[in-house]
């Protein structure tokens, strides 16, 4: 009997359940995307090593017939994420181009210098917890944190970042339609075009001024400019609100792990093991295949959309005990930041601020624990990025 083919989403199961099916089904898998849309995902390290290998496969979206021909129609819902021409988009020297002028303005040193300041924006919030023993750790932390952080940086003002984060939701969540993906697209350029305008009136020690001054010689448009910025603040902050989510509840289901961390200063190794573990990166889109190519034994047809299973950390051939949290593993080659030319240029800053972020919570609460049952929690309604939605915890359990 032939298997049929598994919807993501697929309807009334948890992305990560949906994820656990595909990766059982074998290393590179077809899938179905929402609206019907057929792609292939890869899920072993093996496969996703290849996937990842630029010579086989394209990011550009020009690469797939279906989305010019008609195949795939103009309001599909995930065309507001495949049609946007940012750098995470772009192959080669059009893709080094845009890289080079962002990557003189967010250099590994800046991002180093920034520790002080994250570490008021996580003070802050922790002040600000609301009253009461009981609250929700996503509305008042997990979320709000890397929005300050990467807001904060581009000198977005506070005003605009709970919209723009909205903006962010209803852009990759897939219980959006097309229309509304549209929209919140449009105004999120819409708004970066206005920082840039202001930012050139009147300059500030901010990443958008860098990022203007990076561009001196005007080598890109206005619009490549709204692009970059789009990418930056979103995959900088949506990336780091779930993996501080996930860590959360990771955290409190693994007390001697937790304690370890917190006796022996070991929040580095946290964060690492983390991204190894439940990453916040659950499916990376899209790729698409160059030419007819054969993966992990399956033939994936040229102009393919293919996606990359973020979870590869949890490969049993690749970790031979992939499934045990352990802050003293040290698996430092796996791929939750990807690898090659489109490697994450904001590891820098999510492994900086994942720390901060971890530490000060858990030692300023180290009794802090789950209201509710893990099982219990609801997970986001996204197939790319995810977390928990809410995370009712107590901040002062007795034990
Ligand atoms: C836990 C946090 C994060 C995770 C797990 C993560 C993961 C990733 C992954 C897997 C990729 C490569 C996707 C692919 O090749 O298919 C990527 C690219 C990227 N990330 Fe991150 N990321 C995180 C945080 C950040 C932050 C804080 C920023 C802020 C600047 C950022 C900005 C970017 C950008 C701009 C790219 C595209 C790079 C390019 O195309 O050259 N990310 N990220």
């Amino acid at each position: 009997m032939t298997e049929q083919v598994i919807q993501l989403p697929t309807a009334g199961e948890s992305t990560y359940d949906t994820y656990d099916r595909i990766r059982e089904r074998g290393e590179v898998v077809p899938i179905e995307l929402p609206g019907g849309v057929p792609a292939w995902i890869a899920t072993s390290y093996q496969a996703v090593s290849e996937v990842l290998d630029d010579k086989l496969f394209s990011k550009s979206a020009a690469q797939c017939p279906a989305l010019h021909d008609g195949t795939i129609p103009a309001d599909w819902p995930m065309r507001a994420l495949t049609d946007i021409d940012h750098m995470l988009n772009k192959d080669g020297l059009d893709h080094r181009r845009l890289r080079k002028t962002i990557s003189q303005a967010f250099t590994p040193a800046r991002v180093a210098a920034l520790e002080p300041r994250i570490e008021k924006i996580a003070a802050n919030l922790i002040a600000d917890f609301p009253s009461g023993d009981r609250i929700d750790l996503v509305s008042a932390f997990t979320t709000p944190f890397p929005v300050r952080v990467i807001c904060e940086l581009f000198g977005v003002p506070t005003a605009i970042q709970p919209q723009l984060k909205d903006w962010t939701t209803t852009l990759i969540s897939h219980t959006s339609t097309g229309e509304e993906a549209q929209n919140a697209m449009a105004s999120m350029l819409g708004y970066f075009a206005e920082l840039l305008d202001s930012k050139r009136r009147e300059p500030g020690d901010d990443l958008t001024t860098a990022l203007l001054q990076a561009n001196a010689a005007n080598e890109l448009t206005d619009d490549e400019l709204c692009n970059m910025l789009w990418i930056v603040i979103v995959a900088g902050h949506e990336t780091t609100v779930h993996l501080l989510g996930n860590a959360v509840v990771t955290l409190c289901t693994h007390p001697e792990q937790r304690a370890k961390a917190l006796v022996e200063d070991r929040w580095a190794d946290v964060v690492e093991e983390m991204l190894r573990y439940k990453s916040s990166v659950v499916g990376a889109l899209m790729r698409y295949a160059r030419h007819d190519v054969t993966v992990a034994g399956v033939g994936i047809p040229a102009g393919s959309m293919v996606m990359w299973y973020g979870g590869v950390g949890r490969d049993a051939r690749r970790y031979p005990d992939a499934g045990t949290f352990d802050i003293d593993h040290d698996h430092r080659d796996q791929l939750a930041f990807g690898r090659g030319p489109h490697f994450c240029l904001g590891a820098p800053l999510a492994r900086l601020e994942s720390r901060i972020a971890l530490s000060m919570l858990f030692n300023r609460f180290p009794r802090l624990s789950l209201a509710v049952d893990p099982a219990d929690i609801e997970y986001a309604p996204q197939i790319s990025t995810n977390g928990p939605l809410e995370l009712p915890v107590r901040l002062d359990s007795a034990t």
